[in-house]
């Protein structure tokens, strides 16, 4: 799906990710590492809302180092920030509408998938998001993005500041979309245990630099820990 060689990126000058060369195939693919490590500049990166400020990337064979922000939804790709990622002060329902103007299938296909999904935003559907509790926001933040048809999915820390009851549902939900769909899942996240249960493959970062990049097969939680250390 993306293919990243040398990705040197960041605010202004300063550059937070220095040298990253890697692919993501069609996968769960996880993003750990500690605060500050630079995941949400990654996929800010992935999703061209940052320029690149040397090296390039590819998605599905394509350059678009310098594609425009504007143009990755067509192109396929769906970016859930961590923060504000939903229209408070529209309707749920607006909200997923909002979402599924691209792609070609009927949004009532889709928007039945996502209830399919997450049931609970069926119940919801008139009430404002900004008045949603923290799990179910994220569940519309995820059914918004996943309206857009994407080929990949770009995930800013799903899972920040939820219950373990709703990281529960909501983890069992990203893996059943990825199942149903093959939506291709870039994660980034804190929850370590948790995204070991659903990745294919795990990168750490540390300080803006990889010090991990291996098949969640095998992987041990020691592993982990000592690559955020390092
Ligand atoms: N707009 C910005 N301007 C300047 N520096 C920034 C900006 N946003 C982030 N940074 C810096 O870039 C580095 C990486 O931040 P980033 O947000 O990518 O980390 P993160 O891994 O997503 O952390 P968290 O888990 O806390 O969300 C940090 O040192 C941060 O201070
Ligand atoms: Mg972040």
């Amino acid at each position: 799906m993306f293919d990243v060689q040398a990705m040197r990126s960041g605010y202004g000058d300063m550059a937070v990710l220095k040298d990253l060369t890697f692919s993501i195939k069609d996968e769960i693919f996880a993003v750990l590492g500690a605060n500050g490590a630079g995941k949400t500049t990654l996929l800010k990166t992935l999703a061209r809302l940052l320029p690149l400020q040397s090296g390039s990337m590819k998605l599905g064979g394509a350059d678009v180092s310098a594609t425009p922000a504007h143009a990755m939804p067509s192109a396929g790709v769906a970016y859930v920030p961590q923060e504000g990622n939903v229209f408070p002060d529209l309707s749920v329902a607006e909200n997923l509408s909002i979402g599924g103007r691209t792609g070609h299938r009927p949004k009532e296909e889709k928007l039945e998938e996502v209830f399919d999904l997450f049931p609970r935003l069926k119940e919801r559907l008139s009430q404002a998001a900004g008045s949603l509790s923290g799990g179910e926001g994220q569940m519309l933040a995820v059914g918004r993005a996943l309206m857009q048809d994407p080929k990949v999915l770009l995930l800013d820390e799903p899972s920040a500041g939820l219950s373990p009851i709703f990281v529960d549902t909501l983890f069992s939900s990203i893996e059943k979309a990825r199942k149903e769909s093959g939506v291709t899942i870039v994660l980034a996240e804190q929850n370590a245990v948790k995204t070991l249960e659903i990745a294919d493959r795990v990168m750490v970062l540390s300080l803006g630099e990889m010090h991990l990049l291996r098949e969640r097969e095998g992987l041990e939680m020691k592993d982990i820990t000592e690559a955020y250390h390092i």
